[in-house]
């Protein structure tokens, strides 16, 4: 039996890319294995997104290089994949710096993986292309097996790239041009995994509300009306849906917080910064007010709904006093969580051809007090849940014996002590305290509420 390892960095479409890889490999043979020791087959499946996340991918091949070496020293082959957003950005660089990578191999190219490795058996390939056909239509849909070993919760990509530009970022360069999945794909693909016991899904895309797939009437479905239809599949009990870009944020789907009990009181909605000069900078195509009146339409359909956004600290030009616009802003709003990052320039992108960048030393100590103020309000926000009556879903067994782990609709992690409950179970939970990183709670009866 043939063994593959598969390690995704970055976002949640790599991981649910490296599932999608896993079914097609696995219709060549090949099983998934945890460590790349007994491998015959690694796979990276790389991020670009930051400096930081490209270089971790060199380093890593050095290691896998010499494993292939010892490997081989035993009379075993030892196949290296690298795909993902490094494949699409740099193709055959990786080889040059990494001569021991059989593969490169592009986000849109997946459905060739099997005949790309036939290839490779003599000699190194690189496949970067953005092919006129559709991978999905290609990809195999995975095994009821593969799909309850990954349990309740899952990822379906529903649009892929991006057109939008903003001036640091790397991924319309990566993933190509904004692409929605057609709807009847997406729905039989939501029906499999409720087969297999999925209850709840992420929508993935990376502008996912910017959504406009052909419908099965003809016409064009907005993310909206998809979720709708998605809610109509029996099991589906939980519907999320990241990442969005507030342009795209239109008046059906804000009233669907309202309006759809399968819709979760969750949103990420990425902001990036506070200042007006600096969201125009990063070509954004919002101001902050304009965010803010968003935010405030979003709490009018949904009061209680958690918020979280990512941020970039030390764009080119930014001034403390934009900075401390960006504090402003999260005052305002107060997020439940939020990811910051410290801004890193991208080769080929327009932002990183701007002089004034920021020192580091500055960009530390904004990017400090910026986390410190999320963190304060997210404490704030699972502390108010202290008392609260809540659904959780069951998703995994926890740390200790007897205790399960789940989440809250507003994605807070959860962990009860039941021995009547388990995994797949959505049980009423008070919640008794608040954790640094999870909340506790206790299963309270609740007859016809749980699954
Ligand atoms: N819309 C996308 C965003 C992907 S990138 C999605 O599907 O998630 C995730 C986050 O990384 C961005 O929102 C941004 O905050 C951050 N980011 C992107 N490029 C960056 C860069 N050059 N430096 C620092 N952070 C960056
Ligand atoms: Fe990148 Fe902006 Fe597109 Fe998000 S919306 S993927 S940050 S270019
Ligand atoms: Fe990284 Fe590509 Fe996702 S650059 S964040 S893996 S889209």
């Amino acid at each position: 039996m043939k063994k593959v390892h598969i390690k995704s960095y970055g976002c949640q479409m790599n991981v649910y890319d490296g599932q999608r890889m896993a079914d097609v490999l696995g219709q060549e043979g090949y099983v998934e294995t945890a460590t790349p020791d007994d491998a015959d087959l690694i796979l990276l499946n790389t991020c670009h997104i930051r400096e930081r996340a490209a270089h971790k991918v060199y380093t890593e091949l050095g290691k896998l290089r010499d494993l292939k070496r010892e490997r081989k020293a035993q009379g075993r082959e030892t196949t290296l994949v690298v795909a993902g957003c490094v494949a699409q950005a740099e193709g055959a660089e990786i080889q040059r710096r990494q001569p021991a990578v059989d593969l490169v191999i592009g986000p849109q190219t997946y459905h060739r993986l099997p005949e790309l490795l036939a290839q490779a058996k003599s000699g190194r390939v690189v496949d970067t292309d953005l092919p006129p056909e559709d991978k999905f239509d290609h990809l195999p849909a995975p095994k009821l097996a593969a799909i309850v070993a990954r349990g309740v919760s899952a990822f379906v990509t529903v649009q892929e790239g991006c057109d939008k530009f903003c001036a640091f970022c790397v991924v319309p360069y990566t993933r190509g041009a904004e692409f929605s999945r057609p709807v009847a794909q997406v729905i039989a693909e939501v029906e499999r995994l409720a087969q297999a016991g999925v209850q709840d899904v992420s929508l993935l895309g990376q502008n996912v509300n910017a959504y406009h797939g052909d419908g099965p009437d003809g016409r064009v479905w907005t993310l909206a009306r998809l979720m709708r239809r998605i809610a109509e599949v029996p099991g589906i009990a939980r519907i999320r849906y990241t990442t969005s870009h507030p342009r795209d944020m239109d008046e059906d789907l804000i009233a669907l917080h309202r309006d759809l009990p399968q819709a979760m009181p969750f949103l990420h909605l990425p902001v990036q910064a506070g200042s007006d000069r600096i969201l125009a900078a990063m070509n954004r195509k919002h101001t902050g007010d304009e965010y803010r009146r968003l935010i405030d339409k979003i709490r009018a359909a949904r009061p209680d709904i958690a918020l979280s956004s990512d941020f970039i600290v030390g764009f080119p030009g930014e001034s403390d006093a934009d900075f401390e616009e960006t504090l402003r802003l999260i005052a305002d709003v107060r997020f439940a969580s939020a990811y910051s990052f410290k801004y890193s320039p991208r080769p080929g992108t327009p932002a990183a051809e701007l002089s004034e960048q920021v020192p580091p030393t500055v960009m530390d100590e904004r990017l400090y007090r910026l986390q410190a103020l999320v963190e304060q309000h997210r404490q704030e926000f699972n502390h108010a849940m202290v008392g609260r009556t809540v659904e959780i879903l069951i998703e995994r067994n926890g740390r200790h014996s007897g205790q399960l782990a789940g989440k809250t609709p507003y994605m807070q992690a959860v962990q009860i002590e039941s021995a009547a409950h388990r995994i797949g179970d959505r049980v009423m939970v008070q919640i008794e305290r608040a954790g640094s990183n999870s909340l506790f709670g206790r299963a309270v009866e609740q007859p016809g509420l749980a699954a």
